[in-house]
């Protein structure tokens, strides 16, 4: 059963998003490895690829329901964040925005009784609870941390360590 034209229009904006958040994150590990920051600028690395496995989970499913997936434009993604800590806010405000679009994508999902969409919505609000904590408590640290850059040393190695295809990422 297909997607109804209000919700194939819906999940595409949602695709749309995740491949926003692919730039986003692409743009802030740049600039953290132009300071230096390698740790930093790896950890958000893996979260583009992370969001791209995202925007292929969604545009996959639209693909299985019978839809028309149809890719957009993306603007300039934010440049130059000054710190480690800048560049964690802005990523914390960004997730908490898709966490908003995912829950209102769902609330469309269920006033439709679109039941198929549910499944792979509710993995999605599960997966933004995840993403807010991880982020939530890296800025909590480098708040912690403060200017010390012995901290922010030893943060930037911690982080460094994530693998470079998340083994955070989307099961199958
Ligand atoms: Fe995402
Ligand atoms: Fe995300």
């Amino acid at each position: 059963m297909k997607l109804s034209p209000a919700l194939e229009s819906a999940f595409n904006e949602q695709i749309h998003l995740e491949f926003e958040s692919v730039y986003a994150y692409l743009q802030m590990a740049a600039d953290l490895d132009s300071q230096s920051w390698s740790g930093f600028s790896t950890w958000m690395h893996g979260q583009s690829q992370e969001e791209w496995m995202h925007a292929n989970k969604f545009t996959q499913f639209v693909l299985q329901r019978g839809n028309q997936v149809q890719l957009r434009g993306i603007g300039d993604p934010a440049a130059g964040l000054g710190s480690p800590l800048a560049a964690f806010e802005r990523a914390l405000e960004h997730e908490r925005k898709v966490s908003q679009a995912i829950h209102a994508l769902y609330a469309k999902a269920v006033a439709e009784n679109d039941y198929a969409s549910l499944p792979l919505l509710q993995w999605f609000v599960n997966e933004q609870v995840e993403e807010e904590d991880t982020v939530g408590r890296i800025v909590d640290r480098l708040r912690l941390v403060g200017n010390d850059n012995t901290g922010l040393m030893i943060l930037d190695r911690e982080l460094g360590q994530r693998p470079a295809a998340s083994a955070a990422g989307p099961a199958a």
